[in-house]
């Protein structure tokens, strides 16, 4: 191939020559091969176009995105983001449910589909019509990857088994999210806090004395579609070599069970005794048989607690965390004015403060009430003491410096006007991210008939007035 492309070939022969020739005589004197060039492994060469203009990540990769609510949108908005050219399908006239839920704005779709369905293509397909099944059909022979989060069965019940996908493109990967594996709950339905509950988050978060709490961080929904975009990723890598898709599937309760992993950790550890770092230790308070809540202590070995920050009583996010890391606690000291502590036995080492460390953080919580929590962390980072301001989420939206990183994005709305949406947190050297404004409800269905399916002009007069993909219409024919 290098050959051909250099149009070189008298030349490269006779340097071939001359390098087995060198080879040999290195082998002659050393007894050791000369060592190869770096192999290409079957890679281009590298591009010589600037960074970032050598097209985006997952250019070139067509997604038919039959995902609704979070889970699976989540996922394909990130495979957009990264350049895939995502086909979003929506029932006719109803669309993913969540246009409509939560709505701020009157008429137009609500920010939780705007902030989860951003650079995606849509087109209304009813799956469940004669033709809307060909159309269905024609969009699995031309995508790479069918993604779904329906309800177990559902895909089936519309005729897309494995089987059936795998017959029509051999090349197609199916991955889905569902709510559970394979076992007793596997044809249960699953929402968020559902999996949260049944993935070990929620019974190890919140207060030793409370109820079990869910986070608001939406580790069962927007968690396993990040899981699943790295299933996506690696069966697209793996079909390289393979030429043929797999299935790809996460539950959500693995998902959140893989995120509170360390809970599963401490849950063995505490065959061999009581664990020190959590607070109830050094408050001398039993442990049962399982994992208890730990409230706000550090999930690793380095105590830490949320404290107050000078304007608490009116600010609700005026607190900052606070850890007492040990390579750092001379400094800490120092800082909280109490230098003795430096040396007292009580305190000196991290198994001497274990059992006092209520203690410790409220002396250190009466000099964090003397500071803002910006004023807290610049003071604690000129020593390299780890801490974190609590930021709500209007900080978030109004801080520049993610504005500056397109972590939170801008983008204007046809009907909503311009909203916030976060863009992509992973960020990419060679592949810009590519945040652009969610679909409306059918935006792109003559285009994508058209220019990916090759439908004609009078075909997509026809399919449209038959109800495929249209409900209006669907009345109108039928009138
Ligand atoms: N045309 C025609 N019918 C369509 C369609 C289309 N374009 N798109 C979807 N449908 C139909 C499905 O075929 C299904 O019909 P069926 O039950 O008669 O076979 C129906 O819409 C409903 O789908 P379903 O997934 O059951 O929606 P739901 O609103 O009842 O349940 C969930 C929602 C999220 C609970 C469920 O989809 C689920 O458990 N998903 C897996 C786990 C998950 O992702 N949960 C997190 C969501 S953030």
């Amino acid at each position: 191939m290098t050959k051909a492309r250099n149009g070189k070939k008298g030349r490269k022969t006779v340097k071939a020559a001359a390098r087995k020739s060198a080879e040999k005589v290195f082998r002659l004197k050393s007894g050791k091969p000369a060592a190869k060039a770096a192999p290409s492994n079957g890679l281009p060469r590298p591009s010589s176009k600037p960074w970032g203009k050598a097209g985006r990540a997952l250019e070139g990769v067509k997604i038919l995105d039959f995902t609704h609510v979070q889970s699976g949108p989540t996922c394909t908005q990130l495979l957009a983001f990264m350049g895939a050219d995502v086909i979003k399908v929506e029932r006719p006239g109803i669309g993913d449910v969540t246009r409509m839920q939560l709505r701020d704005v009157k008429g137009a779709d609500s920010l939780y589909f705007t902030m989860l369905n951003g650079s995606k293509r849509s087109i209304t397909i009813d799956s469940k019509h004669r033709k809307g099944k060909e159309i269905l059909e024609r969009l699995v022979k031309k995508c790479d990857v069918l993604v779904e989060n329906f309800a177990p069965g559902a895909l089936d019940r519309m005729g897309l088994t494995w089987e059936h996908i795998h017959k029509l493109n051999p090349r197609m990967i199916v991955a889905s999210v569902k709510g559970f594996g394979p076992g007793p709950y596997e044809d249960c339905k699953v929402y968020e806090n559902v999996a949260q509950c049944a993935g070990g988050s929620a019974s190890t978060t919140g207060f030793r004395d409370g109820p079990p709490l869910v986070t608001g961080a939406q580790i069962g929904d927007s968690g396993t579609g990040l899981h699943l975009c790295l299933g996506i990723v690696s069966a697209l890598y793996q079909r390289v070599r393979t030429g043929r898709g797999q299935k790809v599937l996460c539950a959500m309760q693995d998902g959140v069970l893989n995120l509170a992993r360390v809970k599963l950790r401490d849950q063995q550890r505490l065959k061999h005794g009581p664990l020190p770092e959590y607070s109830q230790y050094g408050e001398g308070v039993p442990f049962g048989k399982a994992v208890p809540r730990a409230g706000n202590d550090s999930g690793g070995g380095q105590p830490g607690w949320i404290l107050k920050c000078k304007g608490w009583e009116q600010d609700p996010d005026s607190y900052v965390y606070f850890i007492t890391q040990a390579p750092v606690w001379e400094a800490i000291c120092h800082l909280i004015a109490k230098p003795h502590w430096k040396t007292d036995p009580d305190y000196a080492t991290p198994p001497a403060r274990l059992p006092r460390l209520r203690s410790i953080f409220d002396t250190i919580e009466q000099w964090t009430m003397t500071m803002t929590k910006f004023e807290v962390m610049e003071a604690c980072n000129k020593f390299d003491i780890p801490c974190g301001p609590i930021l709500s989420m209007k900080e978030i939206a109004e801080e520049p410096s993610l504005r500056e990183t397109g972590t939170v994005v801008e983008v204007d709305h046809p009907t909503r006007g311009a909203y916030l949406t976060v863009g992509n947190p992973i960020k990419l050297s060679d592949s810009p991210a590519d945040v652009r404004r969610s679909p409306l409800l059918g935006e792109h269905t003559d285009e994508i008939l058209r220019d990916v399916l090759g439908y004609a002009d009078r075909e997509i007069a026809e399919i449209k007035t038959s109800g495929a993909v249209s409900a209006a219409e669907k009345k109108a024919a039928a009138a």
